[in-house]
């Protein structure tokens, strides 16, 4: 490998990708992706589209691609929540075999961005998931997809990041996601009760903290291991986490009452009906990620302190960086 590895980006246009391009630094980048991306301190972007074969590009130009490649990053996925088992397995599953091929040609390693969320289904998992949890199928596409690459026999690592935030000193986020949706939600009032087992934490990471401890891997010629990108018990717990909305919705002249927080199997947390659509469909989201969260050990596994130690990740508390993603929210 040279000084300045090549390291080829899928996924480039998504948050993580878009997270990894404003952090990078010692590495060349390639940006890979299927549409238009913000290249930011991309060397080049590259077409691919990790369901078609040899990525959707013609032999010479894969082989080609191949030759130049040291490093693959692999961030590209179907992320949204809630589509049935089949659709999850083009991108995630098929796609991550092809990723791999492609790595194998390249005598490259594979970073994968997985989720923390594989927690709920690995041995000695807590709990079990009740067959409508909306999470379940995209998880278990991205479980599936680290076996595909334990299987290849490719070196590589596995990324387990939480729910991410954004960027943990100014909130920046290409893309507002379901956290910024549910908590801006939140803020204004709206939710008549929060679902959420007693003892969850609520383990949201800041994306740079992930770009950062992908990069230095990548800069620290790592190939192997598995890194839960999460704050474990470090994290805030929701009392903590209602505390800050109530101090951001304050900032902006509103006064939050305080949100009763319900156990999901309760009763009155089960009885959605009489409530507004986005209000049922928020409510169930809650409740199915606190249900994950739960099955995962309520407490996620954690190798934050090992990023801090080894990849210089920086610490951060999780409560000041979700107050940042807030006001970068509400300014949009
Ligand atoms: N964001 C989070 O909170 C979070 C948390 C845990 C794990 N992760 C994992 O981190 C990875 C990146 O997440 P993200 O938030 O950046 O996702 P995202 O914003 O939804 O972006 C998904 C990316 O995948 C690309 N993609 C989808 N289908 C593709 C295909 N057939 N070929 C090539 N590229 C394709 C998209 O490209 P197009 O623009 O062409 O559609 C996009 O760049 C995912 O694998 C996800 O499982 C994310």
């Amino acid at each position: 490998m040279s000084a300045r590895p090549v390291v080829l980006l899928t996924g480039a246009s998504g948050v993580v990708g878009q997270s990894l391009l404003r952090e990078v630094g010692e590495v060349e980048l390639l940006a890979a992706t299927r549409g238009p991306v913000e290249p930011g301190r991309a060397a080049r972007v590259v077409r691919c589209d990790v369901s078609l074969p040899l990525l959707g590009l013609e032999p010479p130009a894969y082989r080609a691609l191949a030759a130049e490649v040291d490093v693959v990053v692999h961030s590209a996925g179907l992320t949204e929540w809630g589509r049935p088992d089949e659709e999850y397995v083009p991108v995630n599953i098929e796609g991550t075999r092809r990723v791999a091929e492609f790595a194998e040609l390249a005598g490259a390693p594979v970073h994968f961005m997985s989720t923390a969320f594989v927690a709920a289904l690995l041995p000695g998992a807590g709990g079990t998931l009740s067959e409508t949890n909306v999470t379940a199928p995209y998880v278990r596409s991205k479980l599936l997809a680290e076996r595909v690459l334990a299987d290849s026999g490719v070196p590589h690592t596995v990324f387990r990041p939480t729910n991410l935030i954004g960027d943990s000193l100014t909130g920046w986020t290409s893309r507002g996601q379901i956290v910024q949706l549910i908590s801006d939600w939140i803020c204004r009032g709206r939710a008549p009760f929060i679902p959420v087992h007693e003892g969850n934490r609520i383990d949201v990471v800041p994306q740079d903290l992930l770009s950062k401890a992908v990069l230095r891997a990548i800069e620290g010629g790592v190939t192997s291991g598995e890194f839960w990108v999460t704050y474990g018990p470090e994290a805030m717990d929701m009392a903590q986490s209602l505390r800050i909305c109530a101090e951001h919705a304050a900032a902006r002249g509103r006064r939050l009452a305080p949100v009763p927080v319900i156990d999901p199997d309760d009763e009155r947390a089960r009885d959605l009906s009489g409530l507004p659509q986005l209000t049922r469909t928020y409510l169930s989201v809650l409740r199915d990620v606190s249900e994950v969260t739960r099955a995962g050990g309520g407490v996620l596994p954690t190798s934050m302190p090992e990023l801090r130690d080894s990849f210089g990740v920086p610490k951060i508390a999780d409560t000041d960086a979700y107050l940042r993603t807030l006001r970068f929210a509400s300014g949009r």
